[in-house]
């Protein structure tokens, strides 16, 4: 398998007390950034894809890069469906060789969230991948995700635990105050509320929405149990900016390496900080893959 499954990343940042990154890639040069920073900081990584990116690059053409990557380095890498709704799709997902699938069954009512969950477990158990599920919503936009702020809910800390019984997934999403996107303000999250759920569902806990958090506050989170972090705006604003930055000022460029190249490089630094604050930098020697 050339993908590690997400469980046995998880598994040695439970073991270890610390968090890996699951990085949303779009395209070659975010792969790269991600993959090449892994390497770097000796660093286990999720290369995490989203229905959106499947519906832009195609399933093969993204999957084909992120196998080139993970086949380019000594680190333990996952191949992760993020966000998976389309269960066609996300069987399809199983088949191309990804290592781990989310199923977001975060919109439907918890009784259908736990029923749907409960087969994509038994199907992607016998393929030997990993399953994430989503128990309470998410606020802000995620692709064809989105959740206005006024359904957004806190996850319940008795329904996660009933959740997580009913379905014996591997790593549950919890909300506790993170936002896809950008935030207005400072996000508050919900520490308590956190430190409850994890002590009682006894496995790896995923925080999505985690650009624009303060540093401080994801120490916090991940001293109280969360092993997944996710992200993907934070390095959409790097590159973007940075594309931004080339093009007014140099008006005459028409080289796209000139362009992406240097977008490429400072995600790639970016990302190095990110996986020294999470803890994952130096540990790819522990993972088992
Ligand atoms: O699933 C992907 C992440 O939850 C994206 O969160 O918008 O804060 O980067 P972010
Ligand atoms: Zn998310």
């Amino acid at each position: 398998m050339i993908f590690t499954p997400v469980k046995v990343l998880l598994q040695d940042a439970e073991r270890n007390g610390y968090a890996v990154g699951a990085f949303n890639i779009s395209n070659m040069e975010i792969t790269q950034a991600v993959i090449n920073a892994a390497q770097t900081c000796s660093s286990p990584v999720i290369l995490a894809v989203s229905e959106g990116v499947i519906k832009y690059a195609g399933l093969n053409y993204i999957t084909a890069i992120a196998r080139e990557a993970a086949q380019s380095v000594t680190v333990p890498v996952a191949l992760h469906l993020d966000h998976g709704t389309n269960l066609e799709q996300l069987y399809s997902c199983i088949k191309s060789g990804f290592s781990s699938v989310m199923f977001d069954g975060s919109k439907l009512p918890v009784e259908q969230n736990i029923a749907i969950t409960r087969k994509v477990v038994e199907t992607a158990r016998e393929a030997g991948v990993s399953v994430e599920a989503e128990i309470g919503k998410i606020s802000g936009v995620e692709d064809n995700i989105s959740v206005s702020e006024r359904e957004a809910f806190l996850t319940d800390p008795a329904e996660a635990l009933f959740f997580a019984e009913q379905t014996q997934v591997d790593s549950l999403a919890v909300a506790i105050g993170t936002a896809h996107g950008r935030y207005k303000g400072e996000p508050k999250l919900d520490f308590e509320r956190l430190s409850i759920i994890s002590s009682s569902i006894q496995m790896p806990i995923v925080l999505h929405g985690c650009s624009g958090v303060p540093s401080d506050a994801i120490l916090q989170a991940i001293t109280l149990g969360v092993r997944k972090i996710n992200i993907d705006t934070d390095i959409r604003q790097t590159f973007i900016e940075t594309v931004r930055h080339i093009l007014e000022t140099n008006l005459d460029e028409i080289d796209p390496r000139k362009i992406l190249g240097p977008a490429r490089q400072a995600v790639f630094e970016m990302l190095k900080a990110k996986m020294s604050l999470f803890g994952s930098a130096g540990k790819a020697g522990k993972t088992m893959s």
